[in-house]
């Protein structure tokens, strides 16, 4: 499929063309030209109703307008991102613009929202592209916004209808100078990621939503094992199990799938998910579906590939839970972000050190400033804040976030591991290429924590139960 010329004289649409389109146009004849308008039935103007998140996006605007008295306010979506020739990434709009609009998956690139001083507040208006009609040449000649190639495109009253905000074309947008743009203004950009700290009802019903098509993709990675384990790249298999089902019940995975079977689990982020999954190994999978309102889960769990964990594999995996479950039961609103770690450290410290893998004693090894020799073994941290990005509310102050408090309506990971690398003369040979972690998505309550991926099996008993449950 490629681009077709209108003329010499009419430009094929409102974007610039790269010379490379434009060197390969090939002519419309003027046949096409005179008929092309014409002859389409009419479209009436559909008004959806308001969308269910559209009140909760008015309120975070409130805030953020509260906060910025008299300055002009611009959140952008971003824009497409080429892959290679005449080929871009799927678009997917900045977390800010998604989280201030409610505007999610169909979100159109380019958009932006500004607030405008009003004197007393602003005025809050949603630019975007709105689709060209019929007459136009971008209608049919413009494979990258024009509907005939990739489909309709919405209408400024309609999205103004279902969003609740104002809404004008994108030319009618003028950048000032004094602007406050997210990710060129520290202040705007802090702002509005600590926004994000603590959730409202919309977003942990779309979380929850979230973790329910990451556990249906998790149960069928292990109904599919057994082909996976046929296949010399078994670890695409499972990306690939697990994106089918993000695509088919959400939008997309929140970010790429961790496939990492025997030693690759302890390559922390191993998303090249090129090897093979073999029985008698682990295979530690770490996946996240993203849904229509771009909310995403992050769950980890580490399988014994043949259904069975050895008597090794198993001492790792339950300390590791163990860890897990001691981090759960100090996340309380008012104690800080910290200490959730803390508590799972302390847990790893005390079993490397009882094994004999530690060159100090444990209460060596937790000593602020001395200590840390037990971190080999896991040198990321147990938690991070979850919803619209994975690692959410990352420009966050580290007073509100790492030494921050925790606070009811926060959603976070808890995800402890232990990672023996294969060449690690520290341990010995029997723990050599075993990678466990465990990662479940928490939300914060008055009444302490509650494990939103509880339905997927935890402890090693019942992950056993579950793969045998699933695989007859
Ligand atoms: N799920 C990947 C991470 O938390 O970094
Ligand atoms: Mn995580």
């Amino acid at each position: 499929m490629s681009e077709q010329a209108t003329s010499e004289q009419t430009p094929p649409s409102t974007q610039k063309q790269p010379q490379s389109v434009v060197n390969r146009r090939q002519p419309y004849p003027q046949g096409f030209l005179d008929t092309i308008s014409q002859g389409w039935a009419e479209r009436p103007e559909q008004m959806p109703p308001l969308r269910e998140q559209a009140p909760y996006a008015a309120a975070r605007r409130a805030a953020v307008s509260e906060a910025f008295p008299g300055k002009r306010l611009v959140i952008p979506a971003g824009s497409l991102k080429q892959r290679s020739n005449d080929t871009d990434y799927p678009f997917r709009a900045h977390s800010a613009f998604t989280h201030l609009t409610g505007w999610a998956s169909d979100a159109e690139p380019d958009s932006v929202l500004v607030f405008e001083p009003n004197g007393d507040g602003h005025d809050v208006t949603l630019y975007f592209r709105e689709r060209a009609d019929r007459t136009t040449a971008e209608f049919y000649a413009d494979a990258t916004i024009g509907e005939f190639w990739i489909g309709p495109r919405p209408a400024l009253p309609g999205i103004a209808g279902e969003l609740g905000v104002a809404t004008a074309h994108l030319d009618a947008f003028e950048p000032g100078e004094d602007d406050l743009v997210v990710d060129e203004h520290d202040d705007l950009t802090r702002f509005v990621s600590e926004l994000r700290l603590t959730k409202d009802a919309y977003e942990v019903a779309q979380m929850r939503l979230a973790i329910q098509v990451t556990a249906d993709g998790f149960d069928d990675i292990i109904r599919e094992l057994p082909r996976i384990i046929e296949h010399p790249r078994g670890e695409r298999l499972v990306e690939g199990v697990f994106h089918q089902r993000a695509r088919s019940d959400g939008n997309w995975e929140g970010y790429d799938t961790i496939a990492a079977s025997g030693p690759h689990a302890c390559f922390l982020h191993w998303t090249r998910n090129d090897g093979p999954v073999l029985p008698g190994d682990l295979i530690l999978i770490d996946a996240g579906a993203e849904v229509d309102s771009l909310y995403t889960a992050d769950i980890t769990r580490t399988l014994p590939v043949s259904g069975t964990f050895t008597p090794i594999q198993r001492r790792v995996y339950e300390t590791v839970r163990e860890a897990a479950d001691a981090a759960f039961a100090v996340a309380r609103p008012g104690v800080r972000f910290r200490e959730v770690h803390a508590a799972a450290m302390e847990v790893l410290a005390r079993r490397t050190a009882e094994w004999g893998l530690l060159p100090v004693t444990a209460e060596e090894a937790l000593d602020a400033d001395r200590g840390g020799q037990h971190r080999r073994y896991m040198v990321h941290g147990t938690s991070h804040h979850l919803g619209l990005d994975v690692h959410d509310c990352a420009q966050a102050r580290r007073e509100m976030y790492y030494d921050g408090v925790l606070e009811p309506g926060m959603v976070f990971t808890i995800e402890p591991g232990l990672y023996f690398q294969i060449d690690d003369l520290t341990v010995p040979e029997e723990y050599r290429g075993i990678g466990v972690r465990i990662e479940d998505d928490i939300l914060l309550t008055e009444d302490g924590p509650v494990n939103l991926s509880s339905a997927l099996p935890r402890t090693a008993d019942e992950v056993e139960a579950w793969m045998a449950r699933l695989r007859g």
